[in-house]
């Protein structure tokens, strides 16, 4: 058994460089902005808004405060554990092999599946903004079997998807109907990786200097076409004017597409050994870069669901050139521009996350927990070759058999379940003496102040909604049954951490970190749940058939 935890000792001499600090707190922010503005914002926020309507703004400040507690938590992370890395490298140091082995596991989620997504959106801005200079490519060709199926099947109004449909050839019995663009992005990123692409920092400051004036411009240029009546449509249940046409459980359905436009703030961890004073700079950066994300996303929900009905965005993946469509605000120039800036900036998305999963590869191999060839490196372009190609098999084959909505749950609740076990696991760290330089968490005991405020948001929530509690054990209603469920285990397993945070002097920061993403949890379906859970098995298959095997602390 222990075996199973079996630890891996970083030495100070694993700190591959001397790091000079020159990071100051508005680096740390633009760094931020580069690493998670992408596909969320140009893309999912149309899925988001289609599933929760306006309302769907409360997630997003749901989903900032989660992200926030959890970035301290990855900080205090990386400023313990010399070694440069990620999750995994820093739990095969605190809670050993098998805890590390889930999250890598759980890290390709992240990494390759959400990148699945990424070249989705990049064909949708592609095939749009092709079709604007009046290039057309057969709907067929533009978008994936299963999303075209479901759309035809569900009596979809988005009209790409049914025409795709009704016009592909058939091959045999079998509709044929393939994202071709997202296809060759997937190759062409694969190839770029493979010979070593140059980040260049000037380069990227550009970009994001692209990214957020065509935001900007969204935002401002949106707010005069707004119609305020959109923002309160008629509720599905109640046929009154609502903020939340679906409800609250209609709004926690949107969490994938919400949650995934955050992505990427875990990155900043790993600034902490460039960073001045980082005790001080490291939390203040990525706090103002998650609020400042925050803010950008509230305002581009307000001009979308005002604009536009938000019922329009079924399976629109460029929702913010789509609301400048000729049947919307009708504004041609800034509908060919917004498209142009989103492939840009998706494409730095799609190198970022594919350079970054070799590497994790990599790390895992170079363990012994995955095979040898993981590490081998190219001899002329000195890149990890194999697994860039791997990399790049495992992102484009799903492009043939699956949807946007599908890949974007199943990113979404395995990167949630990595930082629930990144926060649980700075929990469980032991206390260690203040180091001059690093960054440390503050440590505030919860022993009281959890349960004050889980059990006293309890209290508050039942005087202002009692009817959610008083049905909280009805789960076969098919809208909202599977988020009560959620929400019993939620209780439930958050009562067990107040008794924990009691008892052992708990720190309030992961703590808070902790219960904020297992309440994203809730947000996700049975169904997500279930292919998670198929997920989860295989990779403990591999894990008990393979790792354990081979891995180099089974041989020292
Ligand atoms: N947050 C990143 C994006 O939106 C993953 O593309």
């Amino acid at each position: 058994m222990s075996q199973l935890f079996r630890r891996k000792n970083y030495s100070e001499t694993d700190t591959s460089t001397h790091l000079l600090r020159v990071l100051g707190v508005w680096d740390i922010v633009f760094f931020g902005i580069a690493a998670i503005i992408g596909a969320g914002s140009f893309s999912s926020l149309g899925e988001a808004v289609f599933r929760g309507g306006p309302g769907v703004i409360l997630l997003y400040m749901i989903c900032g405060f989660a992200c926030g507690f959890t970035a301290l938590c990855y900080a205090e992370f990386a400023s313990r554990i010399p070694a440069a890395g990620s999750a995994y490298t820093y739990a095969y140091a605190s809670f050993g092999e098998l805890i590390a082995w889930v999250i890598g596991w759980a890290l390709i989620m992240e990494y390759s599946f959400g990148n699945i997504y990424v070249a989705f959106s990049w064909s949708d801005y592609f095939t749009s903004f092709l079709g604007r200079l009046g290039m057309h490519i057969p709907d067929y060709l533009t978008c994936s079997y299963t999303e075209a199926k479901k759309a035809f099947m569900s009596g979809s109004e988005n009209r790409e998807l049914i025409n795709a449909w009704k016009t592909a050839p058939l091959m045999g019995s079998l509709k044929f109907i393939v994202d071709i663009p997202a296809l060759v992005i997937n190759g062409l990123i694969t190839w770029l990786c493979y010979i070593g692409v140059k980040e260049s920092k000037n380069f990227n400051n550009s970009l994001v200097i692209l990214k957020l004036a065509v935001i900007i411009l969204v935002i401002l240029i949106g707010f005069s076409y707004i119609n305020t009546d959109n923002w309160t449509p008629v509720s599905v249940e109640t046929g009154i004017p609502s903020f939340m046409p679906n409800g609250f459980a209609g709004v926690m359905s949107a969490v994938s597409g919400v949650f995934f436009a955050y992505i990427g703030f875990d990155a900043l961890s790993v600034l902490s050994e460039e960073t001045k004073d980082p005790q001080k700079t490291l939390p203040k950066g990525m706090i103002i870069s998650l609020v400042l994300c925050t803010v950008i996303y509230i305002a581009l929900t307000l001009v979308l669901t005002g604009m536009v009905d938000y019922r329009k965005f079924d399976g629109v993946g460029d929702p913010l050139s789509f609301i400048f469509e000729k049947s919307n605000a009708n504004v041609a120039w800034m509908e060919l521009t917004v498209s142009f800036v989103a492939i840009v900036a998706i494409t730095t998305v799609l190198l970022v996350f594919q350079m970054g999963q070799p590497r994790i590869w990599y790390a895992m191999s170079r363990d012994g927990l995955m095979p040898q060839k993981f590490q081998e490196v190219h001899p002329k372009y000195k890149t990890p070759a194999f697994a860039t190609i791997i990399t790049g098999v495992v992102v484009g084959l799903p492009i043939l058999f699956t949807d946007k909505s599908f890949i974007l749950d199943f990113t979404s609740i395995g990167t949630i379940f990595a930082f629930v076990l990144v926060c649980a696991g700075v929990l469980l760290l032991p206390a260690k003496e203040k180091i001059k330089g690093r960054f440390h968490l503050p440590y505030i005991n919860g022993k009281i102040i959890f349960p004050i405020i889980f059990i006293g948001g309890l209290v508050a929530f039942y005087f202002w909604e009692p009817s959610f509690f008083q049905n909280l054990m009805e789960w076969n209603d098919p809208k909202e049954g599977e988020f009560r469920a959620s929400i019993f285990f939620f209780i439930l397993i958050n009562l067990a951490i107040c008794i924990l945070a009691f008892i052992k002097n708990l720190s309030l920061i992961p703590l808070i970190g902790l219960s904020s993403c297992l309440y994203l949890l809730t947000g996700m379906s049975h169904e997500n749940w279930f292919w998670f859970g198929i997920w989860f098995s295989i990779g403990l298959v591999i894990y008990f058939s393979y790792g354990y095997r081979n891995s180099k602390l089974s041989k020292s």
